[in-house]
């Protein structure tokens, strides 16, 4: 702090500092007077105010999230050179959950996946992981997802969000079944973001120092045990409290209880994706845990709450396209399309030096040739403003010998077609064996109630017949039982 010359450490200050002569009265012509626009105090209060917000995410705009470290409790070295999955290694990082569909000020208790966004301050910079609480999609190609997202949100003309628009891009889209067998079953509403698990989603590339490449999926199984909410409390939770899992999470840590999540790998050596029975890369499919069982990594601990809620939670900005030293992108096309949208919003939502934001700020130095902007209050550390210079500014690193992420792409005309099929690959064979194998008689029982009760408000009568013979495709019985629950509604 320089040398404060305001009259006490209390006094309220405008914004550049200076003293201000009142809180509560805005200078007029004698008492009851007309106000003056030179009165600059009550100018900057007014004009500062109407620019409190920045747009809220066009998606996930409801959430919250804290500070915790990730910490590797085994070898994976084997897998990765990323210098945070190293043995022993503790990387501080940043995690925000949310819902996808509902406004800034929506209930948390809404069915909807949930968002389980990851910022670790690697020393290599910045890695993000912006996964969800299911390790699936709706679709599999980026092209579908701003229709997806509009079938969901509010229709233009009412205002209202509307199930009909929803069960039409859904029984339209035979790709999302496996996606809204999740939703409908007790992961749709998690009791709290503690009792929920988080996933990749999609497949990445691990590089290990020897520069082999493995595809990968990541799975944050919740130290806290699954749990979730039927819907009747998630009903009346939404209307007693609608922020429940953001309080939930910011007294948990307040009290000390720091939620963890273990961190365990799915991979798959390179050479086995092109006949695995699955597309590996394709998001509306899992990777069965006995094909590819889990391989312990170490595990994440969220121990303290932001001291400002906008500054670190608002602001935060995650990237897929962070990704360091040793963890590569994949074909999943989805992914591809993610690449590039989420550093185009953040520069939209957050202006273009939005990684100068303090819960963006990377832990290392920062020596990008980028320059100038709005809000831009850092100089680059390069010495020069150009590259190639004789100045001694950075040059990109070139590892001896070592792999960069990629993978082998065979010639091939341009095209706009679906993948590949590979052998097993079929819209409703996973979430078949999701009701049949995975859900007991109790979650089939609630998953066929939450379907009913969802479709009871669809007014369309092609709409609600194409959404039930679309779950009679993905399980015959269970088609049936929502069949009879419609009916008898
Ligand atoms: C947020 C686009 C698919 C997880 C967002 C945002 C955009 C976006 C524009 C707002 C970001 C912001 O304003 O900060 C897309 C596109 C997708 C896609 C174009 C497909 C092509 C997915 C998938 C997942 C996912 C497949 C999960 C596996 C998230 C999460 C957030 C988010 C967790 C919130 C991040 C945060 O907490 O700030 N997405 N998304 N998205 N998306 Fe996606």
């Amino acid at each position: 702090m320089v040398d404060d010359r305001s009259e006490s450490q209390d006094t309220t200050t405008t914004n550049a500092g200076i003293p201000v002569p009142s809180d509560e009265h805005s200078l007029s012509v004698g008492r009851d007077g007309p106000l003056l626009l030179h009165d600059a105090y009550l100018i900057e209060k007014m004009a500062q105010f109407n620019r409190e917000r920045v747009p809220e995410r066009v998606v996930h705009a409801k959430g919250s999230g804290a500070y915790g470290t990730f910490r590797v409790t085994e070898d994976v070295s084997a897998y990765t050179c990323a210098d945070l999955f190293q043995p022993g290694r503790e990387t501080p990082m940043l995690a925000r959950f949310s819902t996808v569909a509902g406004e800034m000020g929506s209930p948390d208790t809404w069915r909807d996946p949930r968002g389980f966004a990851l910022k670790f301050y690697t020393r290599e910079g910045n890695y993000d992981m912006v996964g969800n609480n299911t390790p699936v999609f709706f679709m599999r190609d980026p092209q579908k997802f701003q229709d997806f997202i509009r079938s969901q949100k509010r229709d233009p003309r009412t205002g209202l969000r509307d199930n009909t628009m929803q069960w039409d891009y859904w029984s339209l889209s035979p790709e999302s079944a496996h996606q809204v067998t999740w939703l409908m079953g007790d992961r749709g509403l998690p009791k709290t973001w503690r009792h929920m698990d988080g996933f990749s989603s999609h497949t990445y590339q691990w590089i290990n120092a020897r520069g082999e490449r493995f595809w990968v999926k990541y799975h944050f199984q919740t130290d806290q045990g699954n749990d979730f909410l039927t819907q009747e409390e998630s009903d009346r939770l939404a209307g007693e409290d609608a922020d429940h899992h953001r309080r939930d999470l910011f007294e948990a840590i307040e009290r000390g209880e720091y939620p963890s999540w273990t961190l365990r790998m799915q991979i798959m050596p390179v050479a086995e994706a092109a006949d695995y029975r699955f597309n590996p890369f394709d998001l509306t499919k899992v990777w069965p845990h006995a094909d590819y069982p889990l391989i312990e990594v170490g595990r994440m601990t969220l121990d303290h709450n932001p001291e400002n809620h906008f500054i670190h939670i608002e602001q935060a900005a995650f990237e897929p396209a962070n990704l360091v030293r040793g963890i590569g992108a994949s074909p999943d096309k989805m992914l591809l399309g993610r690449i590039f949208s989420y550093p185009d919003t953040h520069r939209y939502r957050i202006g273009v030096n939005y990684n100068e934001l303090p819960p963006n700020r990377p832990r290392v130095r920062v020596r990008s040739y980028s320059k100038d902007g709005h809000m831009r209050h850092d100089a680059p550390d390069t010495g020069a403003v150009y590259h190639p210079n004789s100045f001694g500014g950075p040059d990109a690193a070139r590892q001896e010998g070592e792999e960069q992420a990629g993978w082998r792409v065979e010639e091939a005309d341009l095209v706009r077609e679906a993948y590949t099929p590979h052998r097993d690959d079929d819209d409703f064979v996973q979430p078949r064996a999701l009701i049949r194998d995975v859900m007991d008689d109790a979650a089939r029982g609630r998953l066929v109630s939450n379907v009913v009760g969802h479709l009871s408000s669809v007014t369309d009568d092609g709409v609600l017949s194409r959404a039930l013979d679309y779950w009679r495709s993905i399980d015959a019985e269970t088609g049936e039982r929502i069949a009879g629950g419609v009916r008898g509604a």
